[in-house]
This record gives C-alpha cells, sequence and structure tokens, in this order.
C-alpha cells in the first residue's frame, strides 16, 4: 500500500475511535443526567437553590404541579415559598406565595406558618390555602386561612380560626385555652373528595386526637352548622398522631401520620377507613428498609397521586438545627391488596418504577432467581401502544434499540448494571413459561419479602462478548439472581 493510502486509514481508523469515545462519553453524561428522585439529598430548584417548601403540599391544576411549603430561608423571603413543574424532578421557584407581612401579630407578638395546604375551588375560582398559625411556645395552635386568584398568589391572609368549638373536658388552666376558643389546629392538609367536597384534617385537642372536618362550599371554613359525625369526625381518638397526609384509592379513605415527637423523626402509621369521616383503622407502619422505624429519618407532610393506585409519599427530614438545611424525601407508595400501604425505601428512583409488573421466580434453600424484568415488561407494553403503523414501530424499535445498546457500550470495563425492586413483586416457585405475554395468569404469584438494596445485575463491561452474553440471556427473558 502506498504511503498516503495508510496515513489515510489511519487517520480514518483514529477519526472513527475518537467519535467513538465521543459518543460514549456524551452518552453517558445523558445517562448521568437522566432525572431521578434522591430523597434525603439536597434538591436544587431550576436557579440552583436549594427547594425550600417544607411541610409542604401539592396543587395538580391545568396540568402543572405547584409545590407549596415552608420557606425557611435564613434571614427570610417568606412565609410560604410556591414552585412549579411539569415533570416532578424540575422545579421552578415560582416566589412567595404568602408574605411574613401579611400573616397578623397576636397580643403585639408575630405569627409564623408551618405545613401550608392549597385547593382551587371551582366554584369561587380562588385558590385556598390552610396552614398552620402558630406563636413561638406553640399555644396560639389556628389554622390560617389565605385566597388568590392565581396559583402562585400572591395570597391574602383572610382569618385564623379554631374550626371546631366542641368540649371534650378542656382544662380551665389549659394554656391553649381550648374551653375559651375550641380545639387547638397544629399539623394539618388538605384532602378533595371525588364529589368535590373538601376536608381539613388537622391534630387537635393538643395533639390528642385528629380531627376532619368538612369545609364550606368555599373552602374557607367548616361547614356549618358542624355535627359531629355528620360534618366533622374525631379520629386516631387518643392516639397523638400528627402530620396527616390523606389520601384516597378505590373508595378506601387513608391516612399516614406520624406519632408527636417534635422535630425528632419516628414511625409512621397507615390507617384506612371506608369513610372520610372514619373510623379509621391502623394498618401498621407502611415504610420497609433502613431506618424504617424513623420514616426514614423524616415526618410525612403529603401524598401526591400520580396513578390509579400509585402514589408518591412526601416527606421531611427536618435540621432542627438548621430548618432551611433539611431535606425532602420523596419515596413511591404503593397500596397493596389487603388495604395496607407499602413506602419502601429507594436510595434513588424514577417515575418509571411505577409502570414496571412485578413478577420473577423460583426459590432455592440458598437463592431466588427468576425471569421477566420490569424493564422487558415495558418495552412489551411501549412497543403494543405504539406499534399501529410500520413506521412508528419502527422509530420505537429504533429509540429501545439505543437506550437498551448505549448504556452497555458506553459502560467502564467490569461496570454492573444494578435495578432495584419494590417491595410489592410478586414471585413465583418453579416454572414460569410464558410469564412474558400478556395473558398469563399470574394469580398463584407469591410476595416475597427482599432486602431494599437486593437488585439483579448484568455484565456491562462493553467488550463484544460480554454484551451477546448480556443479549441472549435478556430474551426472551430478563434473568436475574438473588444470593
Ligand atoms: C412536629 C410538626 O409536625 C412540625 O410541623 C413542627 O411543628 C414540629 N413538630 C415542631 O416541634
Amino acid at each position: 500500500m502506498k504511503k498516503g493510502a495508510k496515513t489515510k486509514n489511519r487517520l480514518i481508523r483514529r477519526l472513527a475511535m475518537n467519535c467513538g469515545w465521543l459518543g460514549a462519553v456524551l452518552l453517558s453524561l445523558t445517562a448521568w443526567a437522566k432525572p431521578e428522585f434522591h430523597p434525603g439529598e439536597v434538591w436544587l430548584d431550576t436557579n440552583g437553590d436549594p427547594i425550600q417548601a417544607y411541610g409542604g403540599g401539592i396543587l395538580v391544576h391545568s396540568n402543572v404541579y405547584y409545590w407549596y411549603g415552608e420557606d425557611r430561608t435564613p434571614g427570610g423571603r417568606g412565609a410560604v415559598a410556591c414552585y412549579f413543574s411539569t415533570n416532578l424532578y424540575d422545579w421552578k421557584r415560582e416566589g412567595v406565595a404568602l408574605s411574613r407581612e401579611t400573616l397578623p401579630q397576636i397580643d403585639g407578638r408575630p405569627t409564623f406558618v408551618e405545613r401550608p395546604k392549597v385547593l382551587f375551588n371551582p366554584r369561587t375560582g380562588k385558590f385556598v390555602m390552610w396552614l398552620h398559625l402558630e406563636q413561638p411556645g406553640y399555644h396560639y395552635a389556628r389554622a390560617g386561612i389565605a385566597t388568590s386568584d392565581k396559583p402562585a398568589g400572591p395570597f391574602t391572609f383572610l382569618k385564623a380560626i379554631r374550626p371546631i368549638t366542641a368540649q371534650y373536658g378542656f382544662a380551665d388552666n389549659d394554656p391553649d385555652h381550648q374551653r375559651e376558643s375550641g380545639g387547638t389546629v397544629r399539623d394539618l392538609n388538605l384532602f378533595r373528595d371525588d364529589d368535590g367536597r373538601a376536608y381539613v384534617f388537622y391534630a387537635s385537642e393538643d395533639n390528642w386526637t385528629m380531627y376532619v372536618v368538612r369545609l364550606n362550599d368555599e373552602f374557607t371554613g367548616p361547614e356549618t352548622p358542624a355535627m359531629e359525625d355528620k360534618t366533622w369526625a374525631r379520629i386516631l381518638v387518643r392516639r397523638m398522631r400528627e402530620a396527616p397526609a390523606p389520601f384516597k384509592s378505590k373508595g378506601r379513605y387513608y391516612l399516614i401520620t406520624s406519632a408527636c415527637t417534635g422535630w425528632k423523626p419516628n414511625e409512621a402509621d397507615c390507617a384506612v377507613a371506608g369513610n372520610v369521616l372514619g373510623p379509621y383503622q391502623s394498618r401498621g407502619n407502611p415504610c420497609t428498609g433502613p431506618e424504617a422505624e424513623t420514616t426514614f429519618g423524616s415526618q410525612s407532610t403529603f401524598v401526591l397521586p400520580v396513578q390509579p393506585g400509585k402514589f408518591i409519599f412526601m416527606a421531611d427530614r427536618w435540621n432542627p438545627r438548621r430548618l432551611s438545611d433539611s431535606r425532602p424525601v420523596w419515596l413511591p407508595l404503593i397500596l397493596r391488596p389487603d388495604d395496607s400501604c407499602a413506602i419502601p425505601w429507594q436510595d434513588r428512583w424514577e417515575l418509571s418504577v411505577f409502570d414496571a409488573r412485578e413478577k420473577p421466580a423460583d426459590k432455592s434453600s440458598t437463592s431466588v432467581s427468576g425471569e421477566i424484568s420490569p424493564k422487558k415488561k415495558r418495552l412489551g407494553m411501549r412497543l403494543r401502544v405504539f406499534s399501529k403503523t410500520y413506521r412508528m414501530r419502527h422509530l420505537c424499535c429504533l429509540i429501545l434499540m439505543a437506550g437498551f445498546f448505549f448504556p452497555v457500550l458506553s459502560a467502564p470495563a467490569g461496570a454492573r448494571e444494578n435495578r432495584q425492586f419494590l417491595s410489592d413483586w410478586r414471585f413465583k416457585q418453579g416454572d414460569a413459561r410464558g410469564a412474558e405475554r400478556p395473558d398469563y395468569d399470574a394469580a398463584d404469584w407469591q410476595p416475597v419479602s427482599l432486602p431494599h438494596n437486593w437488585g439483579w445485575e448484568h455484565p456491562g463491561s462493553g467488550s463484544v462478548p460480554s454484551i451477546v452474553v448480556f443479549l441472549a440471556l435478556s430474551f426472551p427473558f430478563s434473568r436475574k439472581e438473588f444470593l
């Protein structure tokens, strides 16, 4: 070969190699930048500042999420901050929804806000905020109510109330003045039922008993006249629970609460009822995994429905020395067929966990192995959904192939992919042939309790033989082993 031709070939080879490396680096970066939730870690808004929305809740309005919560920025930016998102991962700060200046002074002393929640009232077209309005010492203990014409505010403070004035043997010298002013209101949450009626849940009677109270048509106060067990009820009586996070699924009402230990985390409880006013039956601690007995070092604040039967559990990992440095803990919450709910710990996770369909199988004395991964299931589903035309099918195949190959090709030598499992996955002993088919009957598959961090792995060394082995193992099933 001539010298010129040799140099040309070498150049082409180098160029191809460099392109390969560049592609691999770019693809690795894409994989790294993949949106995920990182429970208990600092969560930055789109400006790069830590999100300040503690004790908060989310309003879904016109297909947009609004996250309201306590703004604990040192020096103080506002009482309640509002953030906005379309995908639940990226949050843009909309600003101060409720300013400190609008809060009332009581007996010449300032008040502060905890646990704000917002509902939209379609009848009045107003956004209505309820919050725990407090003073140092925690004896003021009232619900503050504010309204706005726009979701991000500014909200106008209307009043501070104790909605229920029924007497439950309150003492004369009660520092909370419950005889004179009604049952205390501390940690609270709002819930709007399918029939459009709204309710406030709050820790009352000096936190001994939880109240659930139906709101008036404007959502600005209790429905009147208030009638016990008709428009309002005492629930979890004398159980000393706070941090209520209510939600509904398939006609059942669920209520996650914490015990009352100040800023210190404790064990959560999930209670369930057939009626929004109760009675609520405790189903125990829904959390599983490390630090499940302290709600993973956090305290419930809200449960956000994302799909039928699938929810995000929102909590705060309080840092009492520096409340502005408390951390959001968001985790998937899954309802089990027996009415109990499960919140398995995840170091990191993405919304696609909700698409995963449980399967897998085979158990021997030393190992559990099985087939069919949630990944495989998802691919199948998507192909079926989009396979109406050949073009669409090809496009989907192309995207799926790209997503499938690139992380493997770009993985450094010896890398392994690790997938985590949700604790409500079901397994089967023995032969599971045909499990990839949509009409496969998995009725006899059993739940198996797995440590939270167990998963499956495949060789991702990037070498051609390892990819071939991986592909061979992946079709028609993805196999996984639990040691
Ligand atoms: C627990 C409550 O849930 C928080 O909102 C806050 O009020 C702390 N107690 C204060 O100790």
